[in-house]
């Protein structure tokens, strides 16, 4: 009689996590204080968010993805040469090129491997995490930082208050560890990653400027309502992707760790999953929205303060503009 076993397969173990801030937070009633036209109570009740980090003269990209970075190299206890792998979620990259990815490299002190950038807006850390997970487990890199980060609030027209009020600068990363795993859902690592993207929906949430076109980094321009619908339905089909794909279901997750956008999308797919509120990671009430950087944050406050522990399930879910949108099942 033949025995069927799981093949054994490569993981990408979660080995350790980090976070950066830019130093100067900003809240609803300075906004108000500096003349935009709105309220506390209206950013409140639409969004959830109550403040949000602005990036200074001396902060960009690539020097918060870098702290992020040494602090989940040192979680880790993961030196320089040991990292072969850097993928960097961002919209808002220091230079059109080289990829910022590589200056993080050269500031880590990164000498071997590769590093390159990953852009898919707001799903940029699913997109990041998906490629890394699969180089790992193809056997092209063994550690993998995956980060994203942002300086969102360079690309916002602060006299638009459709969209000034609603984004942060930030940045969050993981190392990832390429280790054997039995191949079943019991493993430790990354369990499976869903990626989409529809570029039909461009005009909904774009940036009015480039380098081939105007020349001009630009500014955001969202249709806010357009963009809430489809999250909510696009966010709700890939989550049910990933739980179809491990044969797991909405009972055995531990945490969602959504994307920060918006409060009330985060509540209704708390509310699809059927999880209590205390499952759900929320920090768009201090973050506002951070782009790519916004779920790694939440993962590094969360298993930070102990709420994530090792051997729990965790859903990702983001969606951005493009539209992309993503998940991932990560067993901590
Ligand atoms: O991360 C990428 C994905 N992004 C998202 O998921 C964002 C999805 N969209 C949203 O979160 C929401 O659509 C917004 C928060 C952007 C907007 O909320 P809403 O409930 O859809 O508001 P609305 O756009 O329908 O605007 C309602 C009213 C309008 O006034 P009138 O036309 O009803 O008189 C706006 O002019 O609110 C007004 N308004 C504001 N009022 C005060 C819009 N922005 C502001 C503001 N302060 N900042």
């Amino acid at each position: 009689m033949s025995v069927i076993r799981p093949a054994s397969v490569i993981r990408s173990v979660v080995a350790g996590f980090g976070a950066a801030l830019p130093r100067e937070q900003v809240d609803n009633d300075a906004l108000v204080g500096r003349g935009v036209d709105t309220s506390d109570e209206w950013i409140r009740q639409r969004t959830g968010i109550g403040a949000r980090h602005v990036a200074g003269a001396d902060e960009t990209t690539v020097t918060l993805a870098t702290a992020a970075a040494r602090q989940a190299m040192e979680r880790a206890g993961v030196g320089p040469d040991e990292v072969d792998l850097i993928v960097l979620g961002t919209t808002t990259p220091d230079d059109t090129f080289p990829a910022s990815a590589t200056r993080v490299q050269a500031a880590l002190g990164v000498h071997g491997g590769f590093a390159f950038d990953v852009q898919a807006v707001c799903s940029g850390f699913v997109y990041a995490l998906a490629m890394a997970d699969n180089c790992l487990r193809l056997g092209q890199a063994r550690t993998a930082l995956v980060i994203g980060a942002e300086t969102f609030t360079r690309l916002l027209d602060w006299e638009d208050r459709t969209t000034c009020v609603l984004f942060g600068d930030g940045a969050g990363a993981l190392v990832l560890r390429a280790e054997p795993g039995a191949g079943t859902a019991a493993d430790r690592g990354v369990l499976t990653t869903h990626l989409h993207s529809d570029g039909r929906h461009r005009d909904a949430l774009y940036v009015d400027g480039g380098p081939s076109t105007t020349g001009t980094v630009g500014h955001v321009r969202m249709k806010g309502q357009e963009v809430f619908r489809h999250a909510v339905n696009r966010l709700a089909e890939v989550v049910d992707e990933a739980l179809a794909a491990t044969g797991l279901s909405a009972s055995d997750i531990d945490w969602l760790v959504p994307h920060q956008a918006n409060r009330r999308i985060i509540d209704a797919m708390g509310r699809k999953l059927g999880l209590p509120a205390e499952k759900v990671v929320v920090t768009v009430d201090r973050h506002a929205n951070t782009s790519a950087a916004s779920i790694p944050l939440a993962l590094a406050e969360a298993a930070g303060d102990g709420r994530i522990r090792p051997g729990q399930l965790v859903l990702i879910e983001a969606m951005g503009g493009g539209f992309t949108w993503g998940s991932s099942l990560i067993r901590w």
